[in-house]
Order: structure tokens, then sequence, then C-alpha cells
């Protein structure tokens, strides 16, 4: 199989903007200002990784992208909402993000927050709708989807990882190995699980598959999670789109701030490994979420 990932990746991007663009309230639409609050952040651009692991995960087991596209595209609305949440004064205060103002700067911090949970509970609006968007009776399967979707992204999960980020800024909490994992399994692993978990339930997988892409996603977030923590010391805010030097400057519990970055890349890179490794019962059905791992060790933004 001949593979290029910049391609894939293109390719996909446009298809989950097409779609983002189609399913979202239009421009003009009532209220004015919250409608283009929420469009401005989410289509600011942002690489779509989470709709794509969605789409990647259905067709590798088999599904078609069309029909993961509703659940694709709610799992990037309930992520960028927990952008401009992160990105608020209260939470890491940061001013720019996918390399425009950050939502609150530009429409301010009361419309920043509506905009964040229209997007959340917009996302369910779309997930409850999803089984309209294809021929498949999905109907049984579309509420362990939700309740996978919700779970990750509520109390159990994102938020979860976030509260405990929150609370080990600066010296108010013993900064141990268990924490860290725990917050980066949550805050950010979560979500990329329910990502790749709705989109192989949505193709069928079975529970050897399930179990596959369940390791597969939990590595690729940590992964994910600790090249961020790496690009926030040694990347570039030009081509990541926002600052680095939020984490030191917020006193953030971090991989590069516990282990160094030396053994953070060494971490990244097993837990790409382990990823990978994840896959070997798909064959060559297997390339392009094994490119996408790949290309996490490699991402400068
Ligand atoms: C940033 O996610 C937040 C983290 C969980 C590290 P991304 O790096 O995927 O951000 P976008 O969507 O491309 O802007
Ligand atoms: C954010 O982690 C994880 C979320 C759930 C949004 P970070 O705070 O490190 O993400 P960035 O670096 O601001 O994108
Ligand atoms: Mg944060
Ligand atoms: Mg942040
Ligand atoms: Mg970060």
């Amino acid at each position: 199989m001949n593979f290029d990932l910049k391609t894939y990746l293109q390719e996909k991007q446009d298809l989950v903007n097409e779609n983002l663009e189609k399913y979202l309230p239009v421009e003009g639409d009532y209220p004015i200002e919250i409608v283009e609050a929420m469009r401005y952040s989410l289509l600011a651009g942002g690489k779509r990784l989470r709709p794509i692991l969605t789409i990647a995960a259905c067709e590798t087991v088999g599904g078609m992208a069309l029909d993961a596209m509703k659940v694709a595209c709610a799992m990037e609305c309930i992520h960028t909402y927990s952008l401009i949440h992160d990105d608020l004064p209260a939470m890491d205060d940061d001013d720019y993000r996918r390399g425009m103002l950050t939502c609150h700067k530009v429409y301010g911090e009361a419309m920043a927050i509506l905009a964040g949970d229209g997007l959340l509970t917009y996302a369910f609006e779309l997930l409850a709708d999803s089984d309209k968007s294809n021929d498949l009776n999905i109907n049984s399967k579309l509420i362990m989807i939700i309740k996978e979707i919700a779970m990750a992204a509520g109390v159990k999960g994102m938020i979860a990882g976030q509260v405990a980020d929150m609370l080990s800024e600066k010296a108010q909490r013993e900064k141990s190995t268990e924490l860290l994992d725990y917050i980066h399994k949550n805050k950010t692993a979560a979500l990329f699980k329910a990502s790749i978990k709705s989109g192989a339930l949505i193709a069928g997988a079975n529970d050897t598959e399930l179990t596959a892409l369940d390791s597969y996603a939990h590595h690729f977030g940590l992964a994910f999670q600790i090249t961020d923590d790496i690009l926030d010391i040694e990347g570039s805010s030009g081509e990541l789109g926002k600052p680095v030097g939020s984490d030191e400057r917020n006193q953030k519990l971090t991989y590069p701030s516990l282990y160094g970055l030396e053994k953070s890349k060494q971490m990244a890179f097993d837990n790409v490994n382990a990823a990978v490794n994840s896959l070997n019962i798909f064959g060559s059905k297997a390339i392009p979420l094994i490119s996408l791992a790949q290309y996490v060790l490699t991402r400068r933004k």
C-alpha cells in the first residue's frame, strides 16, 4: 500500500472542515454573537486529529468515512470547546490559539464561556442525530457511543484531568509521577480514546478489535500530550499557533518538568511504539493509524 501521510491528512482535514461547515449553525443565525464566537474558534484551523482518528478507526475496521462523519464532527466540537475554556484567564490564560487571538480576547470572557458551552452541547445534538446521516441502523450502538463520549469528556475523563492539571499548578500539590499520569490520561488520552472507539463501534468492531484500538488510543493520547509538553518548551509559537512557555509560567506538572526533556522524548517514543504494536491484528489496514502515531513524534504543531 502506497501511503502518503501528508496527502492523507490534507484529504481528511478537508473532509472534516467541509462537514463542520455543513453542520454548524450558520453565520447570521440568532443569537449572532454566540454563533460567531463558536464558528471563530471552530473554523480557526487546527489539525482535526480527533475527527480524523474517528474516521481512521472506522475505516480500519472496514466502515465508511461518511457513516462516522457526524460523530467525528462532534468530537471536534468537544475538543474546540475544551481549548476555548483551557485558554481562559481563570485557567491557562493564553492569548493565542490556532494562530489567532483566543476566543475570550476577541469576544470577551462571557461569550467565550458560552461559546464553549454552546459547542459542547451542540456536539450532543449532532451525536443524537448521527444515525440519520447514513443508512446503517446504529441506534442501539448510538446510545453506547454517546455514553462513551459523555464519560470521556466529563468528570470521569477530560474534566477530571483538567481539574487535576489546575490543582497541580505551583506548589499546591505534591508533583508525583502518578498524578502526572492521571492528568495526561484524563485531560488528553480520554478524548482520543472516545474518538477512536466511537469510529470503531460505528464500523461494527468486535471485542478483539476494540481492545486493540483502545490500547492504541491510550498510548497515542499519552504520546500526544507528552509531545505537547515538549513543544511548549522547544516549539515555535509561529508554527504551533499558540504561545510557548505557558506551562512554565503556570508552573504546570508536565513530563519535562518531572523527567527532563530527554527522558520525556524517550517516553513519547515508547508510547508511540506501544501504540503501533497494539495494531498487529489489523495487518496493512492499520497503515493510516500507524502513520498517525508516528507523526506525533515529528510534529511541530
Ligand atoms: C491541543 O490539541 C490540546 C491538547 C490536548 C494538547 P491539538 O494540538 O490537537 O490542537 P489543535 O486542534 O490542532 O488546535
Ligand atoms: C489541554 O492541555 C488539554 C485540554 C483538555 C484542552 P494544555 O493546556 O497543555 O493544552 P494547550 O497546550 O493549551 O493546547
Ligand atoms: Mg491546560
Ligand atoms: Mg493550555
Ligand atoms: Mg500544552
